[in-house]
C-alpha cells in the first residue's frame, strides 16, 4: 500500500510525515521518506521554530529550515511550515514579542500554535501577555502579507474531541472571521494515548469545517507505556484506523501528517518518561500494524 496514493485516490491533497534534520543523515530512513507515493508532504520538527531560525536577536539563520524546504520540492511534497508563533522553543534572548514570519513555506504554515490552556481561555505567554488576544490577529495578517499563497493555521492539541478547549477555538475561528482577519484551517495535533482516541472525533472535524475554513490532522502519533505488547500494537493499528477514517470522511479534512514516521526518531521517549513505539514503523524502519490501519482507513 502506497499511503499518499491512497490519500489521493480519495480526495485528500495528502498523507505526509514530519521530519527533522539529523533524522536525514540516516540513508535507510531517507530511502522511505523520499518517497512521494508514500509521503507526499512534510512539516520540519524543529528548524522552522523561532530558536532555530534567530538564535541571537537579528541573526537570522534559515539554512536548517530550508534543507527541508528543497528537500520537499525535489522530492515533489508539500511543504507546511511550523511554526511562527509558540510560547515554546523561543531563543533565549526573546522577552518581549516582536512578531514576524518568513516565507519559507509553501502551501501551508502553523501561524499560531497552541494558544489555549486545556480549559479553553488563552495562554498566558510573552506574546498574550503582552499583545493581548490580538497578537492572533498580527500574527495572522503579517503572515497572509508574507505569503499570500499559504493556507494560515492555528493548530493546537487537546482540541480533537467536542469539549472547552475545542469550542474555545471555534470561538476564536469565528472571532477573527467577524473582524476580517484570514484564517484559513485549524490544525488538529493528534498525539494520542493508545485506547484513548476521543469520543466524537470526526464530528468535531465536522463543527470545525462547518465554519468554512479546512482541518487537517498536524502531528498524529499514538504513544504507549513500554514494552510494547501485540495486544498494544493491535489497539493502536484501530487507533490509527479510526483517526484516518476520520479525516477520510470528511471532505475538508486536507491530510494527515504523521509526527515522524519511525520509532527511531520520534520525540515521545524523549519527553513522556517511559512511552514510545509511537510510529507506524519501528525503529528498525519495519512497518507495524498500525502501518496497516492507515491504509485500511483511506
Ligand atoms: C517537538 C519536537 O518533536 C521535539 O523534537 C522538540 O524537542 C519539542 O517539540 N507540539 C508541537 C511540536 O507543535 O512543535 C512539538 O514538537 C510537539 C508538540
Amino acid at each position: 500500500a502506497k499511503l499518499n496514493t491512497l490519500a489521493q485516490s480519495i480526495g485528500k491533497l495528502y498523507f505526509g510525515s514530519a521530519t527533522d534534520n539529523p533524522d536525514l543523515t540516516n540513508t535507510s530512513y531517507v530511502a522511505i521518506f523520499d518517497d512521494n507515493t508514500t509521503f507526499g508532504q512534510t512539516t520540519p520538527t524543529n528548524s522552522m521554530k523561532w530558536d532555530a531560525t534567530e538564535p541571537e536577536q537579528g541573526v537570522f539563520t534559515f539554512e536548517a529550515g530550508d534543507v527541508i524546504a528543497n528537500l520537499a520540492n525535489s522530492n515533489g511534497q508539500l511543504l507546511r511550515g511550523h511554526n511562527c508563533v509558540w510560547h515554546e522553543q523561543l531563543p533565549d534572548w526573546f522577552t518581549a514579542a516582536r512578531l514576524w514570519v518568513t516565507t519559507q513555506a509553501k502551501y501551508s504554515w502553523d501561524v499560531v500554535n497552541e494558544p489555549l490552556n486545556d480549559n479553553g481561555t488563552f495562554g498566558s505567554d510573552v506574546f498574550f501577555d503582552t499583545l493581548g488576544v490580538s497578537y492572533i490577529g498580527i500574527a495572522l495578517n503579517a503572515a497572509r502579507a508574507a505569503d499570500p499563497n499559504a493556507k494560515l493555521y492555528i493548530n493546537d492539541f487537546n482540541i480533537e474531541g467536542p469539549g472547552v478547549k475545542a469550542t474555545a477555538m471555534m470561538d476564536l475561528v469565528t472571532s477573527l472571521q467577524s473582524q476580517g482577519i484570514p484564517i484559513d484551517g485549524v490544525g488538529f495535533q493528534c498525539h494520542f494515548i493508545v485506547g484513548e482516541v476521543p469520543e466524537g472525533f470526526q464530528q468535531n472535524l465536522e463543527a470545525f469545517t462547518a465554519l468554512g475554513i479546512e482541518v487537517a490532522i498536524t502531528e498524529l502519533d499514538v504513544r504507549m507505556t513500554l514494552p510494547a505488547t501485540d495486544e498494544l500494537l493491535e489497539q493502536q493499528k484501530q487507533d490509527y484506523q479510526i483517526v484516518i477514517s476520520a479525516c477520510a470522511a470528511v471532505p475538508k479534512c486536507v491530510g494527515v501528517t504523521l509526527w515522524d514516521f519511525t520509532d527511531k526518531f520520534s520525540w515521545v521517549p524523549g519527553t513522556f518518561a517511559g512511552q514510545g513505539a509511537a510510529c507506524p514503523w519501528d525503529e528498525n524502519f519495519i512497518r507495524k500494524p498500525a502501518f496497516d490501519g492507515i491504509a485500511l482507513g483511506f
